[in-house]
Formats: structure tokens, C-alpha cells, sequence
């Protein structure tokens, strides 16, 4: 998710933070804002939606009179379109208390709904805004308390109403919070979602990375989860949730600032495929429980009484997305559902054939594909509905679909898609097992099976990540090779293709994924000795199927990397072994791809490739 910086002490606010904000820009925002308690104790507030420039400019205009205590946003929409009204930072009914957020709040709704009812005033769509008034209905009881409190006492009510408002959250956030009766204080807060605390001479930082204060100062103290700090000019204290005192030890970053970009990570495709378990908790949290659609009522407004009557699921995506189409049409006619995966440059011609009893999912990571958005526009004329599943809020494909199902995976910044794809493979689970449970083809018991099973995948991602060295070794005995083949059979056939199309992009090296059942109608007479053939064989119910398809390789002279897990390696005779950790056959697309994407990535690395930029390639392909 996006940037959040902070600062206290004898610089200008104003300047610190745009300064924060501008470094924080790589990350891919849509909007920002500061708000800084001036030298009378109030609030100062401004914010557009656009460029942090756009943010300067407005603040050299009327600039803040004092002004040593403030906070600052670049914001990656998840819950409310951009749009100055929902950009950060975000005031309280009186404009008094003033948050910055990233991260979700899953029970936003419940809070809201509560907080409406007492007679606050919400000023935007954000889950964020409830953090403020929340904080504000706690300040009430508090303050009414403490009605009399000296100055002195401001500073620890404010404190307890921070602690006791956040016990109320649930979900990710990386917040900072001020208060204008308590212009000595910022208090910041983090929970799955990072937050910095920069330790500098004269005052003190907060940011989501440290780039944003990197130019004051080395010292840095990393807020792990379930930790506040109350950040002053002169010092920094740390507490738990519940209160308790803690100490920190400030780290010295040896990262430059285009590092720290990048996380210590040499490419943001590095950092973003070590980023893809937060991809696949933050697309599963919240929507996982209780399958009875009413997730997908409340959250995308998706009636059951649709999700009952469709008679087909018709995919369309393009490139990596495709991939992820393809595996979700597995998953749904896994659990009975027909479904059928196009290109969308290809989708047109077919779109005659669809109505309504046909569910259109359209997977973009950018929303802005215009091949996606014509094929969308040629379903929709044929009366179907359509479901996006974006990582874009306010995407022009959020516009056009009817239901959007947002994967959570914060901005893809590396033209090749790794953690949004992981992100689009998730939300097809989510989707898949949701109508499964309300058409009756699966009962709840069985599918809890598969949600506790989705609840450990980002845990396997990890372990899978942990394995990396191998996976670079072996990359290593390849990286002269110029033709690679990649294949599987059933779900992770799609994953192949996605092996081979990452190769492909970020190596410029030719690379195909193949059925592992079809090579011997063609492509095996592509194999010579030495070729680099790479097997996804987890364990599988076709797994007797590709270890013969293995053997065919090899008898021709290629040289096998097998993707396998505890349990299949014993069945399959490679040249090389990856090891991934075993999981459901029907989840393991979600695994598998990890080493691929790691392969791929150390192949480009090894030829001094542009990874984050690959040739003749961009992010978001606007046109046809
Ligand atoms: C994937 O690595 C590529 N960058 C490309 O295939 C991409 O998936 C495709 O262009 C679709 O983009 P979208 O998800 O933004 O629609
Ligand atoms: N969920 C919040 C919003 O949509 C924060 C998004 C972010 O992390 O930038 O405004």
C-alpha cells in the first residue's frame, strides 16, 4: 500500500513531509495530502488528487504559519475512488484530530455504521475515516473524564484513546495520528502494514519506508506489529497494544535512498515477489468467512440470487491475467461450474454467442487494458454481467463492470506482474469457493477444507521464498541457454505458461509452456541435448502422467528442473530439484509459480537484463 511520512522537531513541517512524500512517490499513488497543527494550534490541511507536486504548489500558495508537527499521505486507493474527498489525511467532526492510514480496515462498516448512529459526520468513502472519529468518540469519554485535564494530561488521554480505538480495528494499518490540543505528540501505530520511525538531531521521522527520511537521518527504528510509538521532538517511546512499555534499539540503514526504494531489494520485481503472501492474506482477508455469499453481497453487492442463476463463467484477460484465467477455470469447474478462458483481443468475435445466463470475469491488474475494456464493452452489449477483479480502485474497468472484487495487492511497480498475479489467482479461489457453497455444489464442511488450506498458502509462499539460493544456483547452469520449455498437466498448465512468458519478458530469451500431455504431438521434437525443460510435478492425480511425459524429455537429451514437493520428488528422475512445500493440488498454482518467477528473475539478472523495465514492454497496455 502506499506512503505515509511524519515529522516533529525544529525543521518546517511542511517541507519535510512533501519531501517525505516525493520519495515515497515510486510506490504509484493517486492522490496525497498534509495536514500540520500550525503555530496557533490548529489544523492545516491540504490535499489533492494527483502528483505531490500538484500538493507543493497548493502548500507554497497559502503557506502554513509555525508549523513543526505534521503528517503526510500518498494514497493507493483500496476503498473509495480517488478523489480529493478521500484522499488522506482525514479529520475528525471538529477538525481537531487528524489521521493518515494505509493498510484496510475489514470491519469498517460495523464501525461506521456505529459511529453514524451517535451523530458523526462522515466527510468521505474511505474504512479510514472511521479510525479518526473513532478515536474522537474515545477522546469524548475520555476527555469527559478528564474534563478539567491540565495541558499535561492531554498527552496521555490522547494516548489511551489512540490505544483503545486501534483494539477496536480490525485488519491492516500503518497509521499516524496528531491531535491539535496536543501539539508535542505524534502517535503512530502499525499492524501488518510497515511503519519506520526515523531518529534524527532536533526531531523525529515516521514512514512507511525509510527513503522518506533517509536524507536526515540513518537511524531508524522498525515498529513490529502490534506496537505504538509516541513520537516527540526530543524522544521516541514504544508501547504494545495492550500498553506496555517496550524498548527499541535504533538500526542504522546502510541502504542510499534508490535502495531503500526497493526495500534493500536489487529490482522491485525481487521486492515484489517477496511481497506475494501479503498479496494472497490482504485478497483473502475478510472474504473468506462465512461462505454464504453474503461476503459477496455486502462487499461487491453480487446477489446470490445471480451468482444461482448463471449458467456459465466466461473469463477474459489478457498476458499474466490470462494466465490466472486459466487457472481459475479449473478451480471453477473443479466445484461444477462451466467456464471458458479468452484472450480478450480475441474475445470479440465470440461475444455473440454470450447473455446473461453467462458471468463475464474480467481480470486486469491495471483496470486500463484496452483490449480487456473492448471485450468488456462487447459482453456487456450482449446483456451479460461482469465482475472485474482489479488492483486498481477507480480503474476505468471498475466502471464498466457491474461487480469489482479488488485484489489487495498494493501498487505492481515491476512491468512483470508477480504479486498481482498472485492476487488475481486468490480472488478466483474466493470467488469459486463462494459459489460453490450458494449453488449448493459443495457443502460448508467440505469447503472449509479448502479455506484452512488458503489460510496456510501464504505461509508455504514464505518457506518457498526461503529457498531462493537454490533456485539462483541453479538459474545459474542455464543463463547461457537460449530456448527453454516448461510443462505441466491439469491446473498447473496455466503455470507454465507463466513460466515461460516471464523468461520470456524480463530475459528476452525464447521460452514455451506446453501441456505436458501435448508435447508429444509436436513440440518434443524441439529437444535436443542440453535443452532446459522445466517440470511443475507436485503431487497430483496426474502425476504418474508427467513423470513419463519427464522421462520423454530426458530420453531425448534434456536437461529436467522439476518443481516438485515432499511427496512427488521420489517419482520423478530430474536433472535438478526445486522443493516446494505440498499443498492441495487445486491451490498449488499459488506455490509453484514462486520458483518461476524467481528463476526467471535470476536467468535476466545473470544477462544484465533491464528487469524493471523490460524492452519494448510497458505496465499497462492502452491499446489494441
Ligand atoms: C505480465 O507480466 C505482463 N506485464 C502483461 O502480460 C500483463 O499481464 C498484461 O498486459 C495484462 O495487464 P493487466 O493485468 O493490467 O490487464
Ligand atoms: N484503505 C485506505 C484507503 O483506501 C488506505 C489505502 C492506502 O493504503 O493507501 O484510503
Amino acid at each position: 500500500m502506499c506512503g505515509i511520512t511524519g515529522y516533529i522537531g525544529d525543521k518546517k513541517a511542511a517541507e519535510v513531509l512533501i519531501d517525505g512524500l516525493k520519495r515515497l512517490e515510486y510506490r504509484g499513488y493517486d492522490s496525497c495530502g498534509v495536514a500540520i497543527i500550525n503555530g496557533k494550534n490548529e489544523l492545516y490541511l491540504r490535499r489533492v488528487s494527483g502528483r505531490v507536486d500538484a500538493l507543493d504548489e497548493l502548500v507554497a500558495k497559502d503557506p502554513v504559519k509555525g508549523g513543526f508537527v505534521g503528517i503526510g499521505h500518498t494514497r493507493w486507493a483500496t476503498h473509495g475512488v480517488p478523489s480529493e474527498d478521500n484522499a488522506h489525511p482525514h479529520t475528525d467532526c471538529n477538525n481537531q484530530v487528524v489521521i493518515v492510514h494505509n493498510g484496510i480496515i475489514e470491519n469498517y462498516l460495523e464501525i461506521k455504521e456505529k459511529l453514524s448512529k451517535t451523530g458523526h459526520k462522515f466527510k468521505s468513502e474511505t474504512d479510514t475515516e472511521t479510525i479518526v472519529h473513532l478515536v474522537e468518540e474515545k477522546l469524548k469519554t475520555l476527555h469527559v473524564s478528564a474534563a478539567n485535564a491540565r495541558a499535561d494530561m492531554l498527552e496521555p488521554v490522547f494516548f489511551e484513546a489512540v490505544r483503545r480505538a486501534i483494539a477496536d480495528l480490525k485488519g491492516s494499518f500503518a497509521l499516524s495520528v496528531i491531535w491539535a490540543k496536543c501539539p508535542n505528540m505524534i502517535l503512530a501505530a502499525r499492524q501488518h502494514s510497515p511503519l519506520a520511525i526515523g531518529l534524527g538531531e532536533g526531531g523525529n521521522f515516521i514512514a512507511s519506508d525509510v527513503s522518506a527520511f533517509l536524507k536526515y537521518t540513518k537511524k531508524a527504528v522498525f515498529l513490529n506489529d502490534g506496537e505504538l510509538a509516541a513520537v516527540k521532538a526530543p524522544s521516541v517511546s514504544y508501547f504494545s497494544f495492550q500498553g506496555k512499555k517496550l524498548d527499541h534499539s535504533p538500526v542504522t540503514i546502510q541502504w542510499d535512498s534508490t535502495m531503500a526504494e526497493k526495500g534493500g531489494y536489487k529490482h522491485f520485481m525481487l521486492k515484489e515477489i517477496h511481497e506475494q503472501p501479503g498479496s494472497v492474506e490482504n485478497t483473502l482477508r475478510g472474504r473468506l468467512l462465512p461462505l454464504k455469499g453474503d461476503v459477496l453481497e455486502k462487499e461487491i453487492n453480487l446477489p446470490t440470487a445471480v451468482i444461482r442463476e448463471i449458467k456459465n463463467v466466461q473469463i477474459i484477460a489478457c498476458g499474466t491475467a490470462y494466465h490466472a484465467g486459466l487457472v481459475g477455470r479449473y478451480v471453477f469447474e473443479n466445484f461444477a461450474l462451466p467456464a471458458s478462458v479468452d484472450f480478450a483481443s480475441e474475445f470479440s468475435d465470440r461475444a455473440k454467442i454470450i447473455n446473461k445466463d453467462t458471468l463475464i470475469i474480467a481480470v486486469s491488474q491495471s483496470g486500463e487494458t484496452a483490449d480487456t475494456l473492448h471485450a468488456v464493452k462487447e459482453a456487456k452489449a450482449s446483456g451479460a454481467r461482469v465482475i472485474a477483479i482489479t488492483n486498481t480502485v477507480g480503474s476505468t474497468l471498475t466502471r464498466e463492470a457491474d461487480y469489482v472484487l479488488y485484489t489487495h495487492c498494493g501498487p505492481e511497480i515491476g512491468v512483470a506482474s508477480t504479486k498481482a498475479f498472485l492476487g488475481q489467482m486468490t480472488a478466483m479461489y474466493v470467488l469459486a469457493l463462494h459459489f460453490a457453497v450458494i449453488r449448493g455444489n459443495i457443502f460448508d464442511t467440505d469447503a472449509r477444507i479448502y479455506v484452512d488450506e488458503l489460510l496456510k498458502i501464504p505461509r508455504l509462499i514464505e518457506a518457498t521464498l526461503a529457498g531462493e539460493d537454490n533456485i539462483l544456483k541453479i538459474a545459474g547452469d542455464f543463463a547461457g541457454s537460449e530456448h527453454f520449455l516448461f510443462i505441466s498437466r491439469y491446473i498447473n498448465f496455466p503455470i507454465a505458461l507463466e513460466g515461460a512468458l516471464k523468461i520470456k519478458e524480463i530475459a528476452y530469451v525464447h521460452a514455451e509452456g506446453y501441456a505436458a500431455g501435448e508435447m508429444k504431438h509436436g513440440p518434443i521434437a524441439l529437444i535436443d541435448k542440453g535443452m532446459p525443460v522445466l517440470a511443475i510435478a507436485t503431487s497430483s492425480k496426474m502425476l504418474q502422467l508427467v513423470a513419463g511425459n519427464i522421462e520423454e524429455a530426458k530420453a531425448r537429451g534434456a536437461e529436467v528442473i522439476a518443481i516438485v514437493d515432499e511427496d512427488s520428488r521420489e517419482h520423478i528422475k530430474a536433472s535438478k530439484y526445486i522443493v516446494v512445500p505440498k499443498t492441495l493440488e487445486i491451490l498449488s498454482p499459488l506455490v509453484n509459480v514462486i520458483p518461476l518467477q524467481l528463476f526467471a528473475y535470476f536467468i535476466a539478472l545473470a544477462k544484465k537484463c533491464d528487469i524493471d523495465k523490460p524492452r519494448n514492454l510497458a505496465k499497462s497496455v492502452t491499446v489494441r
